[in-house]
């Protein structure tokens, strides 16, 4: 029988939860390992499903990856790299995004590599067409086959200048770990400056390479023959942060979430003090509360960094269903991530989706047909009811919103939420969360 997750809600979630590294700048880091010409370490990694894709696709490409038992941290060590079969590349690929970020390392080291099809989430249509591009203009030529991209560097890769289209955090990671090792200089323009893409660069810089960030998003990379290894601790998870936090509201809670970092939370913890919740920030992390007053309505509109960040949409919109009044939610980054919407409707919120660009600024997606937009009323009360996750955001609200429900909600799909979730059952049951895992 599939794994089935019964939540008996209506009990505020206290107590205190620990995050680890970041699920967005981890697997990249160890796909950096790959560029070394030593081994590298890595703390801090946290236990999810996105890390072991990512052993896998590691150590069929000859990597070693040893885990240490008790800390979890990784040793990396590339020295007996080769190819790997296309086969198996797709075998171990599973659902994610990462095997596109091994392009150019492996064309550094093989002179080849291949991208499956790729999986992700379900929030809008995720195309590559800047990650083929930057690539194309570093020199590698694309061979779309009918398993997969093949793609070649027969003359080698070239520094380049680049202007992206969108700061996009997974094209401009594309461009770190290609360029790093071309020939001469790279200039990349209108580049992602998210926490995970400096904390990637103080990784590249510490193997040897050269690069630096200007403040109009400019990124600059001086190519050089050889890099040695990295001894890191990945950044705090700040999605994950977040996520705890909005759970703390949504229940009326109150959790401290240990390695949270203020650094990287700005934008969202001025969103949580407008909509009426109290957080404090000590040494070791930061606790979360609802203060007990009614929950403010807001206008709220994600963007790259330094604005809201995308991933903490879905969380904060379950905390805007309790909110009394009228909010707004703009998605500016993904053209359709309000799919989780539907099963908080059947619990009794009142959410509705428009086309419109309904924030203040316009964005790409507006005079599009995308339900990027979200108009929220509240506060409803919310009753518990059957849920298939449908992304793992979408899936961590759904939790969160079957905890502060009235009733039994019977959750299936759960597995999709350990790709960026460590031991999250674990979690909520240690927060006091009336939970029942049954079935395989
Ligand atoms: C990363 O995805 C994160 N994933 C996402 O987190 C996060 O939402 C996103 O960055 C934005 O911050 C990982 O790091 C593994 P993008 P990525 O390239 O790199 C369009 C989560 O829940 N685009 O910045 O795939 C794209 O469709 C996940 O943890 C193109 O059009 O995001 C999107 O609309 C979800 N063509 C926008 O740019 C391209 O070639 C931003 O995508 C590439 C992107």
């Amino acid at each position: 029988m599939a794994k089935l997750l019964t939540i008996q809600g209506g009990k505020p979630l206290e107590g205190s939860v620990r995050v680890r590294g970041a699920k967005n700048l981890v697997p990249k880091a160890m796909v950096a390992s790959l560029l070394g010409s030593e081994p590298s370490k890595l703390r801090n990694v946290p236990e999810i499903k996105d890390v072991e894709i990512v052993t896998n696709l590691l150590t069929i490409h000859g990597v070693t990856v040893d885990v240490e038992p008790e800390t979890g941290d990784l040793t990396l060590d590339p020295r007996q790299m080769r190819n790997a079969e296309h086969s198996e590349i797709d075998t171990h690929a599973g659902d994610s995004r990462i095997p596109i970020l091994f392009c150019g390392p492996l064309m550094h080291k093989n002179g080849e590599a291949f991208i499956p099809d790729l999986g992700g989430c379900r929030i809008g249509d995720r195309p590559i067409d800047y990650h083929l591009e930057v690539l194309r203009t570093f020199g590698a030529v694309v061979d779309k086959q009918v398993t997969g991209i093949h793609i070649t560097a027969p003359k080698g890769l070239k520094g380049a200048k680049l202007d992206l289209p969108y700061p996009s955090v997974g094209a401009t990671e594309q461009v770190l770990l290609t360029a790093v090792m071309a020939e001469g200089i790279t200039e990349l323009k209108n580049a992602a400056v998210e926490p995970e893409i400096h904390d990637l660069i103080a990784i590249l810089q510490q193997m040897g390479a050269i690069i630096s960030v200007n403040t109009d998003r400019t990124i600059r990379i001086e190519g050089v023959d050889r890099l040695s290894g990295f001894r890191h601790r990945a950044i705090p998870d700040r999605n994950e942060s977040a996520s705890w936090a909005s759970a703390a509201l949504v229940t009326r809670g109150d959790i401290y979430v240990h390695g949270a970092a203020q650094r990287d939370l700005t934008a969202f913890l001025n969103t949580y003090r407008k909509i009426g919740g109290e957080f404090e920030v000590d040494d070791d992390g930061i606790r979360f509360w609802h203060a007990g007053d009614p929950l403010k309505p807001l206008v709220l509109e994600t963007d790259v960094h330094p604005g809201f960040m995308t991933d903490w949409q879905q969380p904060m919109v379950v905390a805007l269903t309790q909110a009394h009044g009228v909010s707004i939610v703009h998605e500016t980054v993904y053209e359709n991530r309000f799919g989780f919407t539907e099963a908080l409707k059947r619990m009794g919120a009142s959410i509705q989706l428009h086309r419109e660009c309904l924030g203040s600024n316009p964005c790409r997606f507006g005079q599009r047909n995308f339900l990027h937009s979200a108009v929220i009323s509240g506060p409803s009360e919310l009753k518990g009811t059957d849920i298939d996750v449908p992304d793992l955001r979408g899936g961590f609200s759904h939790l969160i919103a079957a905890l502060a429900a009235q009733g039994t909600s019977r959750v299936t799909g759960i597995e999709i939420i350990n790709r960026g979730y460590e031991r999250f059952i674990d979690k909520i049951a240690g927060l006091g969360a009336d939970v029942e895992m049954t079935g395989r």
